[in-house]
Parts: structure tokens; C-alpha cells; sequence
């Protein structure tokens, strides 16, 4: 089958917050990525935090076993949970640095400072053949160390792009830093993905940058499902990454302004 990038990751997370909200079955996030897949989705994005906020063990035992896409699974580099991504084996992860306290993961790896640690879970992952992407803000030294100790993937932040109230200079000053850390990246053999905090507004400008091949979008298309549905939510991200790329920038008028 012929690739279209960039593929739209869809990260189901907040069915599961809805779901544990209180505490039953309903909503299910398996649910959810079953009628992601037949509007469109590329792959199904969750994850699993070390207290469970949201997505559980048997979520991803479910997902793992009933999705036909692939499965990208974000994560800290935990012991805990680099032996579970080595079991359930999804097609790929994305480690991220995460924070008890977050609402949201806040911004990207320091690979760098962490590179000891880093090195050695992005080694074990990629020993159980599984694809390792690193979520990085758009910064040469960060891209450059995620090729150095191994990952096959960066991840570009893009939630200071998709800030609402950015000053118009600022947004295009990062769009710029994002489209020179996506060149960089692929020039030096990353694959280049990028995620986070990205609507119907801003999805086009980034899905235009030639070198991303992914974007993984969770926030808005949830919320969203809840005016549109969730299936409808999806094709029409789909559409705008599509034309986006194809050269058809379109921007939507939304309610969330
Ligand atoms: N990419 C990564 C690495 C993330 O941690 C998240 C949030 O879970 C996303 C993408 C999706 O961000 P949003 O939910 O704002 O679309």
C-alpha cells in the first residue's frame, strides 16, 4: 500500500480519563480506536503513565490485540514500563519526559542530561525491535543527541507553535524553528514526527513541512468528537493534512478560538 504522509496518529487517551472518571467500562478507548481506524487513522497513540491516570495494563493488552494499525505507545524510561512495551511489543514508542503533577506532558527530553539512561532503554527497545522516536523541542543539540545514542525517530513539539494568544512574530518564528529542526532531522537520517496541542487551525502549517512523516493528535479530536463525533472528527483532520500537503493550506474557522 502506497504511504500518505504525513500519517495521523490518534492518541485516545482522554476516553480512557472520561472512562475512569467513574470508574466503570464506559467509555471504552478500544472503542474509540476501532472507529479511529475506519475513518482514517494511520495508528493509535496512548500512554500508559506510571500512576494510570488514564490508560490502563489491559487497555493496552485490548488495543494491542484488536487494532489492525499500528500501535505507538509514549512512555517514560522506566524500568517498569520499558519491560512492558518489551512484552506487549507495539510497532513503535515515544519516550517522553514525564511529571507526576503534569496535566499534559510539558515539554521534551533533555537527551542530553539524560543521555546514560536514555542510550541504554532506547538500545533495549530497539533490541526487541521495536522503533524508538524521542519527543524533543525543535533544537539542533536535542536532535542531534537523539541520533547519537540510536533513536530511529524525533518528535517535534509543536505545543509553543499551537500556544492560543501567541504573538503572530513568535508563532512564526517557531513554525520556522520547527521546519529547520524537521530538515535537520531528516538530513541526518531521523524520521521526523512532530504532536501536540495541534487543531483544525494549526494542523495544516505543520503537516505542510515536507520531511514529517507523522503526527500524533489526541487533545483536540477528542474534544471535538464531542460536537462533530468522533469519526467525523477525524476524517475531516485527515482531509486537512492532505491538502495541507498536497498544497491546499486551508484554515477552519472553530469554535474553540
Ligand atoms: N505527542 C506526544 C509525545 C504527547 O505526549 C502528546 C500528548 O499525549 C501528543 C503528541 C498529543 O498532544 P495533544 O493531546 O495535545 O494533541
Amino acid at each position: 500500500m502506497v504511504q500518505n504522509y504525513p500519517r495521523l496518529g490518534v492518541n485516545v487517551d482522554h476516553i480512557a480519563t472520561l472512562r475512569n472518571a467513574r470508574g466503570g467500562a464506559h467509555p471504552d478507548p478500544l472503542r474509540a480506536a476501532l472507529i479511529a481506524q475506519s475513518a482514517g487513522a494511520d495508528g493509535i497513540t496512548v500512554h500508559l503513565r506510571e500512576d494510570r491516570r488514564h490508560i490502563d495494563d489491559r487497555d493496552l493488552a485490548r488495543l494491542i490485540s484488536s487494532i489492525d494499525v499500528p500501535l505507538n505507545l509514549e512512555m517514560a524510561a522506566t524500568p517498569e514500563i520499558i519491560a512492558i512495551a518489551r512484552e506487549i511489543q507495539p510497532e513503535a514508542v515515544c519516550i517522553v519526559p514525564e511529571k507526576r503533577m503534569e496535566r499534559t506532558t510539558e515539554g521534551g527530553l533533555h537527551v542530553l542530561e539524560n543521555r546514560a539512561n536514555l542510550s541504554s532503554c532506547v538500545k533495549t527497545l530497539n533490541d526487541s525491535g521495536i522503533r524508538v522516536s524521542l519527543f524533543v523541542e525543535p533544537s539542533a543539540q536535542q536532535i542531534e543527541a537523539s541520533k547519537e545514542i540510536g533513536a530511529m525517530a524525533v518528535e517535534l513539539h509543536t505545543g509553543r507553535y499551537c500556544l492560543p494568544g501567541l504573538d503572530p512574530d513568535m508563532r512564526e518564528r517557531e513554525l520556522l524553528r520547527l521546519m529547520e529542526a524537521a530538515s535537520l532531522a531528516d538530513s541526518i537520517g531521523l524520521e521526523c514526527h512532530a504532536g501536540h496541542g495541534l487543531c483544525f487551525d494549526s494542523v495544516g502549517s505543520i503537516a505542510k513541512i515536507p520531511q514529517i512523516k507523522e503526527l500524533n493528535i489526541g487533545h483536540f479530536l477528542m474534544g471535538e468528537a464531542m460536537f462533530l463525533g468522533l469519526g467525523a472528527a477525524i476524517k475531516k483532520m485527515k482531509k486537512l493534512i492532505t491538502n495541507a500537503r498536497n498544497g491546499k493550506l486551508e484554515t477552519e474557522e472553530t469554535e474553540h478560538k
